[in-house]
């Protein structure tokens, strides 16, 4: 199974400061060395981490495949052409949001996003719809002519934490109920076979299948049992362990775990 490493989380250090350290450049040979199969970043609107040089630097200079996430602005769409990364993947944007809440409203006949679309396949670009795992999303995203959909394990990631650490909801919309053991784990098996059912589907549409956003060490099995999901890119959780266990070990501990048998 694929692992795209987010480095997102490294250039929000250094905003933090607005210095020049730590440089999400420097990120880069260590996650081909560690066995990383893509590095992903997501070129915000609002820049408040990965800044346009970061993306320039990273897409010219990275011998693994650049994943870049951007939201389907036009402004957005013409850096992606011009930096040709190797995939784009096409998430939705609020400006407002801590990280990417839910899936793209994938809607044919968003003339924005078929012209998206249309401008990154022209530029030989793979494109990718960052969607939440519902049919009519896999559909809709066969239907506009996509290479891959990434599946948000937003909400499967959620139910995960509140059935084994209690924690309360971090980035995807649950109710705040205290839900008894067997509700959550109920809903935690149903968010699995919706995710193994629509990635079986995907794949028999010819669509290439990934996931993400909100796993962890603890979470991942469950979604690498689901065989037809090709790849996962994950970014908060490798680079929070890097701080205590440094980078190229965080990211073997991930590619470990993700070892199919
Ligand atoms: N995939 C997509 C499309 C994302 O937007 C993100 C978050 O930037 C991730 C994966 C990684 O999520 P996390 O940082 O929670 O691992």
């Amino acid at each position: 199974m694929l692992l795209g490493v987010n480095i997102d989380h490294i250039a929000v250090l250094r905003e933090a400061r607005k210095i020049a350290d730590p440089d999400p450049l420097d990120a880069l040979s260590i996650c081909k060395r560690a066995g990383a199969d893509q590095i992903t970043i997501h070129l915000r609107e609002d820049r408040r981490h990965i800044q346009d040089a970061d993306a320039k630097n990273i897409i010219t200079l990275s011998s693994l495949p650049v994943n870049l996430e951007c939201a389907i602005e036009p402004s957005m769409i013409d850096i992606a052409c011009s930096l040709k990364p190797h995939r784009v993947t096409l998430v939705p944007e609020k400006r407002e949001e801590v990280t990417t809440e839910g899936g793209l409203a994938v809607d044919t006949e968003n003339p924005k996003l078929k012209v998206a679309i249309q401008r990154l396949q022209h530029e030989e670009i793979e494109v990718s719809l960052f969607i939440d795992p519902v049919l009519e999303a896999v559909q809709a995203s066969y239907d506009l002519g996509v290479e891959w959909i990434e599946f948000h394990t937003g909400k499967y990631a959620n139910i995960y934490a509140m059935l084994y650490t209690q924690l309360s909801k971090t980035h995807h919309s649950i109710p705040e109920l205290e839900l008894p053991r067997n509700t959550l784990k109920q809903m935690l098996n149903d968010e699995l076979s919706c995710l193994r059912l629509l990635s079986g589907d995907a794949v028999e549409l010819g669509l290439r299948v990934a996931a993400g956003h909100g796993l962890t060490m603890h979470n991942v099995k469950e979604i690498v049992e689901i065989e037809t999901i090709e790849e996962l890119n994950i970014g908060q959780s490798i680079i929070a362990r890097s701080v205590f266990t440094g980078l190229e070990q965080a990211i073997k501990e991930m590619k470990a775990i993700m070892q199919r048998k």
